[in-house]
Formats: structure tokens, sequence, C-alpha cells
């Protein structure tokens, strides 16, 4: 008791003593020497690794800040002068640090060699769990293992495939060159990028769910499904970089963005459960889905598909529209930018179009000149997983548990070490031999489409669906860029462009080869029930596939 009180009495004379003679100023001023002094270290020791300063409390963010603009080309850079891998923390508090790299071998490492031991993770979990619950894309373990075995066996099955190729075609030979036709008429431009969005959410619509989203309907009419899976995911992005303490404590309020978050979700949510519902009873009515080829009705009609809850059929569309949703479009965008600026490269791959004579797999420049597009401009321009345990990458890079990997797939494709002095080049070329398509690339070089057991499911319909848009349109009409816009990536975890692609569509003379006969896309009336917000089904199976 008596040393209590003494040390009690010490501490108020040390607290009385300092409130005496040290002043405010003073305390500033010990402040700013210990943050200078603490900066000072890292830059040194940021420059001798060759890579970007971590500042004290703050990490990474003011030089992100700084490179907001071009954020990947610095990325790309400062990773070429750092040898593939650099550290990286956020702000104080903010619960995130680990490392940043572009190094094949560590790329490899973290998705195959090590995959137990990156999952996503609950930092990326808890970012996402309102709009994707316990969906494939938000799921580790056991769960997301179920999920990937279902979706395998259903999306390469060939009824599935040609069910995906007939709701491609009905599409782009019954909206979007249409929509081209009309445009090309008056010469008006418009938005590219938009309009191929609208073309990849309603055709995702369609293989997931069989439902017509309707957004690429005639005079795009602004969809509220559409427009609420948008926000919820750009609310839920924007959770990544708004420290935790902040986003929590609105959650918990249900203020601001995330209180919008709740309610873009909760509109997201209701749709998937309707389709769900409409689902059930369908097969309650006429005792089977067997007219059915999109993924819920052949994931409710596959052996184990009577147990699987509404939760679990509603997790998992959501989060194949979220996979699917805007990377081919945004590909394609970039595609057709670099082609308005390669016309040697445009003539080539109008050629090899026209003289496949409609089919996409004999387009192997256009297959050459779309992976380019992609390896230099990847949709997915970076992507993380998080370490479970204490780990070192296989260039002695250390990581500790709970860090994060976070690989620089836009500076990969562009590293001259893998890709040669002409990396920065957009040369289709180099994908071809002896005038075919040669793949054969490690995919942990050109991690476009992820690599490893998590590689991207839709890789095949990607590219299904981008050879026969760009093919049709191409075999059409020259898709002009309007001159003096700003074409520039947006900083988001897609690689949107920030402004969009304004062009116009000049028609090709001589006229094209007609599209094929059968595939076109619902009529007027589906396009009624559409504006309507109604559920309409699109591309049921023949029953010539069954
Ligand atoms: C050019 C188009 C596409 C690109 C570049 C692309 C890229 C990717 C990437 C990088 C991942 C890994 C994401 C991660 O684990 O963090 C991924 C996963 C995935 N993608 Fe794609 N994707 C494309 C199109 C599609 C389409 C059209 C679909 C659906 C039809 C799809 C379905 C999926 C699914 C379900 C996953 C999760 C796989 C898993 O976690 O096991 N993707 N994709």
């Amino acid at each position: 008791m008596a040393i209590a009180s003494m040390a009690a009495a010490a501490a108020a004379a040390i607290v009385g003593a300092v409130r005496e003679h040290v002043r405010a100023s003073d305390l500033a001023v010990a402040g700013a020497v210990l943050f200078a002094f603490s900066a000072a270290v890292s830059a040194v020791r940021a420059r001798r690794r060759g890579a970007p300063v971590l500042w004290p409390l703050v990490g990474i963010v003011p030089t992100l800040f700084v490179h907001r603009d071009d954020i990947y080309e610095w990325g790309s850079a400062a990773l070429l002068r750092a040898g593939g891998v650099f550290p990286y923390r956020g702000t104080w508090g903010g619960g995130s640090s680990g490392v940043i790299t572009s190094a094949p071998a560590n790329v490899e490492h973290v998705l195959r060699a090590n995959f137990g031991n990156y999952p996503k993770g609950p930092y990326y979990r808890e970012r996402f769990v309102e709009l994707l619950g316990g969906g494939i894309f938000n799921a580790d373990g056991e769960a997301w293992r179920a999920q990937r075995r279902a979706a395998t066996a259903e999306m390469h099955s060939s009824r599935f495939v040609e069910f995906s190729v007939r709701s491609i075609e009905q599409l782009v030979y019954g909206r979007l060159v249409p929509l081209a036709e009309r445009l090309s008429g008056g010469g008006a431009a418009v938005d590219l990028q938009e309009v191929l969005l609208r073309f990849t959410f309603d055709n995702i619509c369609a293989v997931a769910f069989g439902v017509d989203a309707g957004c690429l309907a005639d005079g795009l009419p602004d969809v509220p499904f559409a427009r609420a899976f948008e926000l919820a995911t750009e609310l839920s992005l924007l959770r990544f970089v708004t420290p935790p303490f902040i986003w929590k404590a609105k959650r918990l309020l249900r203020a601001g963005s995330e209180r919008r978050l709740v309610e873009a979700t909760r509109a997201v949510r209701e749709f998937a459960e309707r389709a769900v519902a409409d689902r059930r009873n369908e097969m309650r009515k006429v005792g089977s889905l067997r007219g059915r080829c999109d993924l819920l009705s052949r994931l409710m009609s596959s052996a184990p598909g009577a147990d699987y809850s509404n939760e679990f059929l509603r997790d998992f569309c959501i989060s194949f529209i979220l996979a699917g949703r805007d990377t081919s479009s945004v590909g394609l965008a970039w595609f057709f930018w670099l082609l308005a600026g390669h016309p040697d490269v445009e003539s080539r791959v109008v050629g090899d179009v026209l003289a496949a004579g409609g089919d996409i797999k004999r387009m192997d420049y256009l297959h050459a000149a779309l992976t380019e597009a992609m390896r230099l401009y990847p949709p997915v321009p970076v992507d993380f997983k998080e370490a479970l345990a204490d780990d070192v990458l296989p260039d002695g890079t250390p990581v500790r548990a709970r860090q994060r990997v976070i690989y620089y797939t836009y500076a990969i494709g562009r590293d001259p070490a893998s890709w040669g002095d002409d990396a920065a080049a957009f040369r289709p070329e180099r994908w071809m031999r002896g005038g075919a398509f040669a793949g054969g690339e490690s995919p942990f070089k050109y991690a476009v489409f992820n690599a490893g057991p998590r590689l991207c499911i839709g890789k095949r319909f990607a590219y299904t669906q981008m050879k026969t848009a760009a093919a049709a349109v191409l075999s059409r009409f020259a898709v002009e860029v309007v001159p003096g816009q700003e074409v520039k990536p947006k900083l988001t975890t897609t690689l949107y462009m920030k402004n969009g692609l304004m062009v116009r569509f000049r028609r090709r003379s001589p006229p094209p080869p007609s599209p094929p006969p059968r595939h076109v896309v619902a009529d007027d009336d589906d396009d009624d029930d559409v504006a309507a917000g109604r559920h309409v089904a699109v591309g049921s199976c023949n029953s010539n596939h069954l």
C-alpha cells in the first residue's frame, strides 16, 4: 500500500515537472524530429532496395496518393527497380501489410506450390461478406472446393457450353450488332466500354440465372439490378481503402456508404432470391428443370442439388455475376482501343475473321490479339492472397502470418525479363507459330486468368464471348476512336477505362457474311418485361440438346 502511494506520488511529481518545464511546442518538435528520423531511416532502407518509402504512420499511402493517376505504370516501374518485389504497409491501425511482387516464381509459389498457405483470407472475406456471403469468390477451404467442383462440372458439360454459345450469339446478333448498325447510320458517338459492360452483364445473368437483365435492350435502359450490383461492388471495395475502425463504426451506425451498401446488397440479394424461388416453383409445377441450361437450374437438377439451400444457390450465382460481369468487357474495350492505334494489326484481325467463315475456333490471330491485349491491359490488374503462417518466398522475401502477398498482374505482363525488350509493344505475333495460336506460356508469367487451383473457371467462356463479339463487330464495322479523349485506367480492382471510350461505328464495304440465322434474342415482348423489371427466362435449352 505504502509502495503504491509512493509510486503515485512520484508519478504526480513527474507529470507536474513535465507540465512546468515542457511546453506543447516542445512535444511537437520532439514528435517532428522522431517522425523525420524514422522517415529518413525508411527512405535510406527503401533506396537501398530500390523500393518505395514506407512513411511512419501512413506507410505507402502518400506514395500511392501521389501516383493515383498513373498507379499501374508507377507500380510496374517500381517493381522493375526493386527486382520484382518490395514490402508495403498501409496506414497505422489499418491492418494491411505484406509484399508486392511481379516475380513469376513468387506468384507460382503463392498460387500453386504453397496454395494451402495462401487463402483469400478473412481480410478479403469480411469486406465482401454482405454482397457475396459464402459464394465461391469469397470462400476458402472445403466450402470453396465444393463450389469449385460443382461449377467446373456444370461449366465443362457440353450442354452448358452449347447453351452459353447460344446465349452469347443471341446477344451479339440480336442486340449488339443492331445497336452498332443504328449508330453507324447517324454517325453518333457512343461509349463503347459502357455498351460492352451492358453486353457482358446481360450475358452473365443469362448463363448464371437464365434471366434477361435487359441492359442492352433498345434505348439502353437504366436497370435497377445492374445499378444495385455496381454500387454494392464499389462500396464493398471502398472498405479496402478505408481504415477498418471507420467503416466498421459506420456499419454499426448504419451511416453513409455503409447504409448504401446494405441497401444495394439487399436489392441484389432479393433479385437472386427471386430467381431461386422462381426455379423452385417451376420445379414443383413441372417436375424438373430439364428444359433449362443456366447454371442455377443445372445445379438444382444435379445429384446433390436437392440439398443445396436457397442461400447457397443465391450466393453461388451472385459470385458468378461478380466474376463474369465486367472482366471480358473491359478486356474487349482495351482491345478495340489498341486496334485503333495499330491499323496493321486491325487489318490482320479482320482478314483472319473473314477467312474463318464465322467459325471462331479458326480465328487464331484474333485469339492472339485478344491474349496480347490482356497481357498489356489485364482486366484484373492486381490481386492478393493472405498468408496463414510465416513463409519465405522463392526469392528469399519473408512473409509473416496474416500479411498479404499482392501480385501485380499488370507489371508481370510488361516485364522485359519475361517478355523481351519489346514487352511494352502490342504484338499479337508473339503468340503465333506457323500461322496458328501457340499457347504454352507459363500461367504465372501470364497471370491474367489467375493460375493454379483457383484458375478462372470462366476462361473458355470469356474467350468465346470476346471472340464472338469482336468478330461480329469487326467484320461489319470499322470502330473509330473519337480523337481528343484521354484514355487511361481507373484506379480500382478492375481495369476500367476511367473516362470510357467514345467511338463511332462506320459500316465496312463490301457487306460482311450474314449472321448465323438461328440465335436471335428475345422478341419485343421480352424487352417490355425487362423494362417492367420482370424475370424473363432466356436461352432455354432446346430439347435437341437434352
Ligand atoms: C477476360 C475475362 C476474365 C478474366 C481476365 C478473369 C480473371 C479471373 C481472375 C484473375 C480470377 C481470380 C480471382 C481471385 O481468386 O482473386 C478469376 C476467378 C474466377 N473467374 Fe474469371 N475472369 C474472366 C471472366 C470470367 C467469366 C466470364 C466468368 C464466368 C462465366 C468467370 C468466373 C470466374 C470464377 C467463378 C472465378 C473464381 C474461381 C475460384 O475462386 O476458384 N471469369 N477470374
